[in-house]
């Protein structure tokens, strides 16, 4: 849902992902754009996305598979991402290191499902 409030002369976007975890718990986490999408997932206590490396797109463990019907929204993935996704052995056309998206309110109910540990 997407929705704006005012809070103390600013304004806040509130949006939302919608993550799956490995054991196919469908959970909403409420989303603050300028926060990568690890970092959401991991602020909101889902701690199998381990994120080693804390963001610096070296470790994979952030790796998710995204929604099909925002694939085309993300911003491309750089060549560093790509060769660490290579390294996986479940990665698909839909793999991405959550760490490497930075939520914008355009990706408002962002559907990733986390990737079985490599
Ligand atoms: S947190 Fe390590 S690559 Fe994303």
């Amino acid at each position: 849902m997407n929705g704006e409030t005012a809070c103390e002369g600013q304004l806040q976007i509130m949006a939302d992902i919608i993550v799956t975890t490995r054991e196919g718990n469908t959970i909403t986490l409420a989303a603050q754009p300028g926060l990568s999408v690890m970092e959401i997932i991991r602020d909101g206590g889902i701690d199998e996305l381990l994120a080693l490396c804390g963001g610096c797109c070296s470790c994979a463990t952030c790796h998710v598979h995204v929604g099909p019907d925002f694939a085309a929204a993300l911003p491309p993935a750089s060549a560093d991402e790509l060769d660490l996704l290579d390294s996986s052995d479940h990665k698909t056309a839909a793999s991405r290191l959550s760490c490497q998206i930075a939520f914008t309110a355009a990706l408002d109910g962002l559907k990733v499902t986390i990737a079985p540990e490599d």
